[in-house]
């Protein structure tokens, strides 16, 4: 029986750990959890961690394209389910699928390495101090949410500066005079819950964004746009950039830049609030910041302003701690080497799950990664021989014409990806 490690007891890991339980290969499984808990991300804490989320997060993707497609979401969940709601369906989930009991809890993997041999050695720091161990298949699902990528200016700023990880209330910036910069997803939360208690709440964007409401003709916009994919992706573009520019407007109408890039072809901002309050006087907008100065910040359009706190939400770095960075560094990449965003092209027994930002929820296709991964591990499945080759074209030929930064280097569609996933999985069906 293989001995199978799982990193992390997140999402995606819990979508790895049930196909290694489902396909029966869980006898020698270990699943290594930093924190106490399942669900990553999902766990919020007033303290800073692992989890980069805050009090009022709902998720961006809808209840129904969100759930894992073996386990639906309990009835009377909303359509945008809140982190508490997510937390105890992850839980439910694990349960579900006997995880728990195989998972070492406050066990940080801390060094991964193949030996001479092709086997994992894994090293991992856990209440019983460091130990070593021998693996045939590694999952790493260590998610990418995580470690701050903030930004770098001209000058210092005298006030407080956070990143968006480590923000989890608004209480904290009451009466303040706070700048958030970004225009992501965090970027507009933050904004609009600074907005309800700060003294002025002022968003930075250093370009244009293409923002999305949550609903559109009563409807989440991400089951509106399902309803369109029998219509060619361009067509599919052209018509949700219609519909939103005729919806809300241009973004110059609120003060902010139009974006340079089509619709889809960035990560997308969904949210109703921002430009609500933009147009109440609640959040004022500026363009990049190009340095500081004690607490004034100068703005790109030869503006400044002064402010007692930034909050930089300019997103995450993916990394990976315990691989050495001559082995796999994807960090500031802006195309990760890897076919279908989890098979590596030389290393034959590794896989990452989850390690992808779909325009819809990640973890109902890192379940559909888990599965194929598992086919391979039961010899049901074999990567293409010219894997080298098709990782080549992956990195060429995006889903859309994706912006090129490190910011869209894992970009996929969700219906084009989950349409790749389960191809490869109904190739193992066919050789049963
Ligand atoms: C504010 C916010 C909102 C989001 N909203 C959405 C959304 O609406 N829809 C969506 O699809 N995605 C959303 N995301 C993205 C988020 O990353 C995914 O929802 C999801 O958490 C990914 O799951 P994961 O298991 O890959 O990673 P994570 O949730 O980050 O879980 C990784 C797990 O691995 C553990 N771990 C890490 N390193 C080690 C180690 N060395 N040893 C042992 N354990 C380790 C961590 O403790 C953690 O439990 C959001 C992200 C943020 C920050
Ligand atoms: N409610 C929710 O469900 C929710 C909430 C928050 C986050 N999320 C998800 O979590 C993930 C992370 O989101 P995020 O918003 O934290 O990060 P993000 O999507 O990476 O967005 C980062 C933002 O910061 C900007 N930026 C990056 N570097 C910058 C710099 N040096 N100077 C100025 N601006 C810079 C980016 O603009 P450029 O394009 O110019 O780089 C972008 O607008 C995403 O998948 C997101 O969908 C979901």
């Amino acid at each position: 029986m293989p001995r199978i490690c799982i990193i992390g007891a997140g999402p995606s890991g819990l979508a790895a750990a049930k196909n290694v339980i489902t396909s029966g290969l869980a006898e020698s499984l270990v699943i290594f959890e930093k924190s106490g808990e399942v669900g990553g991300n999902w766990v919020y804490r007033e303290k800073p961690g692992h989890s980069s989320v805050y009090e009022t997060t709902h998720i961006i993707s809808s209840k129904t394209l969100s759930a894992y497609e073996d386990f639906p979401f309990p009835a009377g969940f909303p359509d945008y389910p809140s982190h508490r709601q997510l937390r105890e369906y992850f839980e439910s989930y694990a349960v579900n699928f006997d995880i728990p009991s195989r998972i070492r809890f406050h066990t940080e993997v801390t060094h991964a390495e193949l030996d001479h041999t092709g086997v994992w050695k894994i090293t991992s720091r856990g209440p019983r101090g460091k130990r070593v161990e021998y693996f045939d298949y590694l999952m790493v699902a260590n998610g990418h949410h995580w470690d701050p990528a903030p930004p770098k200016y001209e000058g210092s700023f005298t006030g407080k500066f956070i990143h968006s990880h480590d923000y989890k209330r608004s209480e904290p910036f009451r009466g303040k005079r706070v700048l958030i910069v970004g225009g992501g997803n965090s970027a507009a939360d933050i904004a609009m819950e600074c907005a309800r208690v700060a003294d002025r709440t002022t968003i930075s964007m250093r370009r244009g964004h293409w923002f999305l409401p949550k609903f559109m003709f009563g409807t989440p916009v991400d089951v509106l746009y399902h309803r369109s994919l029998w219509m060619p992706r361009p067509i599919r573009q052209w018509i949700l950039r219609l519909t939103v520019l005729l919806w809300q407007g241009s973004n110059r109408k609120y003060g902010m830049a139009n974006p340079d890039y089509g619709v889809l072809e960035g990560h997308p901002t969904v949210n109703s609030e921002l430009f609500y309050a933009i147009r109440h006087g609640q959040i004022a907008t500026k363009p990049g910041v190009s340095r500081l100065d004690g607490r004034t910040v100068y703005f790109t359009d030869g503006s400044s302003e002064t402010f007692d706190v930034i909050i930089a939400a300019t997103g995450y770095h993916i990394s990976f701690p315990f691989f050495d960075k001559s082995f796999i560094d994807f960090k500031g990449r802006t195309e990760i080497p890897l076919w279908r965003k989890m098979f590596h092209g030389e290393i034959h027994n590794l896989y990452f799950i989850g390690l992808f930002q779909p325009l819809g929820c990640i973890w109902p296709l890192a379940d559909f990664q888990a599965k194929l991964a598992c086919l391979e591990i039961e010899g049901r499945y074999t990567r293409p021989a010219d894997i080298a080759v098709r990782i080549e074209q992956e990195m060429r030929k995006p889903h859309f014409r994706f912006l090129k930064t490190p910011r869209h280097s894992t970009e996929v569609d969700y219906p084009a990806f989950r349409k790749e996933l389960r191809k490869e999985i109904r190739k193992a069906a066919r050789i049963q």
